[in-house]
């Protein structure tokens, strides 16, 4: 077992737990996107952070990749966190306007409900990978991966064509936070 401090309260968790497990064991709200408890985690919506303050390095942390060590001091919930988090949610609000109902759910639960951030591209995807996970560690397929880098970064299946390891089992979409994908019958 690891000791660690969590907004002040004394916990004990398994070697290898994360903050986010650990917080969520003991019923603290932490917003999440890309985190599936059965998936792998990714960090890559970052909207899981949390203030490392004590015995660590310092500084805002992803709790879902995060592992809990002996003697942690963290704070969900600090003035940075929220500065932080509000600004993760006006990126998300910003790139994808049209289909991010859940999105602005979450974002509004967390006092967000526009967006001062314009952007020239908007999409429907936030990178979360989720898709992509779910086909590959549950379905097994790999059916689709990121491609490209920076802004160009999307997900796809390989060359943009019907992928012939897809079998239609319609994880991804079932997974995707923003509804983007459906699945249709091949012609
Ligand atoms: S839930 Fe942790 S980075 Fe997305």
């Amino acid at each position: 077992m690891v000791s660690f401090t969590i907004n002040d309260k004394k916990l004990q968790v398994e070697q290898g737990a994360t903050i986010l497990e650990a917080a969520q064991s003991e019923g603290i709200k932490i917003p999440t996107l890309c985190y599936h408890k059965e998936l792998k985690p990714y960090g890559a919506c970052r909207l899981c952070l949390v203030e490392i303050v004590g015995g660590g390095r310092k500084g805002l942390e992803a709790s879902c990749v995060y592992k809990v060590t002996e003697g942690l001091e963290v704070k969900t919930d600090t003035d940075r966190v929220k500065r932080t988090r509000k600004i993760l949610f006006e990126l998300l609000l910003a790139r994808c306007p049209d289909s991010a109902e859940k999105v602005k759910k979450l974002a509004k639960e967390y006092g967000v409900t526009e967006t001062r951030i314009k952007l020239k591209d908007k999409t429907n995807c936030i990178l979360c990978g989720l898709c992509m996970r779910v086909c590959a560690e549950v379905s097994q397929r790999s059916a689709q991966s990121f491609s490209s880098r920076g802004i160009n970064r999307k997900v796809q299946t390989p060359f943009d064509k019907l992928s012939e390891k897809c079998i239609g089992c319609g994880a991804c979409a079932y997974l995707c936070p923003l509804e983007s994908l459906t699945i249709e019958e091949a012609d």
